[in-house]
């Protein structure tokens, strides 16, 4: 228990630190995945009850959900208190959104049977194990409501930014196991919900430059790149990014890239 208070307290400040690049970098860019995961909640006639975002983020699902939910009580969370102070920042303008510091990974009991969906973007595969984490998110639903969660696989295509970044540091960065990928669906059916969707989502992203990106990926989310950053120094991540720009087209990179979506019901 004291490891994984340890994990998430070092989590949150890694994240806190990136909040203001990871707005204004990857928030346009992942754009189109909060679309798609926000409209899979929309098809159907939602219960009673709070729509609650877990690892919300600077919380870009929520003029989405406001627009689509009008009067509808709305709750971010997230680890990371910089990320929630943006998020805080979102939500004036809808007196009934909130966004609130806390860990998605195993919820506040307060949530149990409670919500009428949970939405969550780009933040399942960050948690410690997201196949409890997602069925502790089913357990949030009340009867009748919606989960969408969309999450980034393992990418093992070099053709893809995160999937040569992953191969360049094959040795250097700890593996993270990812045979929970395998367990989710059954983790969401043994939690009592029906599998609606369980698809890859792509859509087309754009960067200046393969450098402009490395830099992104290193000082705008705070995912392996940052953590081996902090562990190995910066000249090791020079070379890194030396490889990275030797591997990478030249000029303007425009690629596509799969995230995970599971739809299921109560
Ligand atoms: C890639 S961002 C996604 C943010 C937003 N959903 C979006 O689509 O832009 C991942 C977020 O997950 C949060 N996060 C990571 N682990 C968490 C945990 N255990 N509990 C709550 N939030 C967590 C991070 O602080 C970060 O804000």
């Amino acid at each position: 228990m004291a490891d994984d208070d340890e994990y998430a307290a070092l989590l949150a400040r890694n994240w806190d630190e990136v909040a203001g690049r990871y707005e204004e970098y990857f928030v346009p860019r992942f754009r189109p995945w909060v679309v798609a995961t926000v409209e899979a909640i929309a098809d159907t006639e939602l219960p009673g009850g709070p729509i609650l975002v877990p690892c919300c983020g600077t919380f870009p699902e929520l003029p989405l959900l406001a627009g689509r939910f009008a009067g509808r009580e709305i709750v971010g969370i997230d680890i990371s208190p910089g990320m929630i102070s943006r998020a805080e920042q979102r939500a004036v303008p809808w007196s009934a959104a909130r966004a609130v510091v806390q860990n998605a990974a195993v919820l506040d009991p307060a949530w149990s049977a409670a919500c009428a969906a949970v939405v969550s973007v780009f933040g399942l595969h960050q948690l410690p194990a997201p196949d409890e984490a997602i069925a502790d998110w089913v357990r949030a639903l009340t009867p009748g409501g919606r989960l969408a969660v969309a999450f980034w696989p393992y990418e093992t295509d070099a053709t893809d930014p995160w999937g040569l970044a992953d191969l360049l540091l094959a040795g250097h960065a700890p593996v993270r196991e990812r045979s929970w990928e395998k367990s989710l669906a059954a983790a969401v059916t043994a939690a009592g919900a029906t599998i609606r969707r369980d698809e890859l989502v792509a859509f087309e992203m754009t960067h200046t430059d393969a450098a402009a990106l490395w830099e992104a990926m290193t000082t705008a989310a705070a995912g392996a790149l940052r953590a081996t950053a902090l562990r190995h120094g910066p000249e090791f991540m020079e070379r890194m990014r030396q490889e990275f720009l030797h591997h990478a087209p030249t000029g303007e990179w425009r690629h596509r890239r799969r995230a995970r979506l599971i739809v299921a019901d109560k």
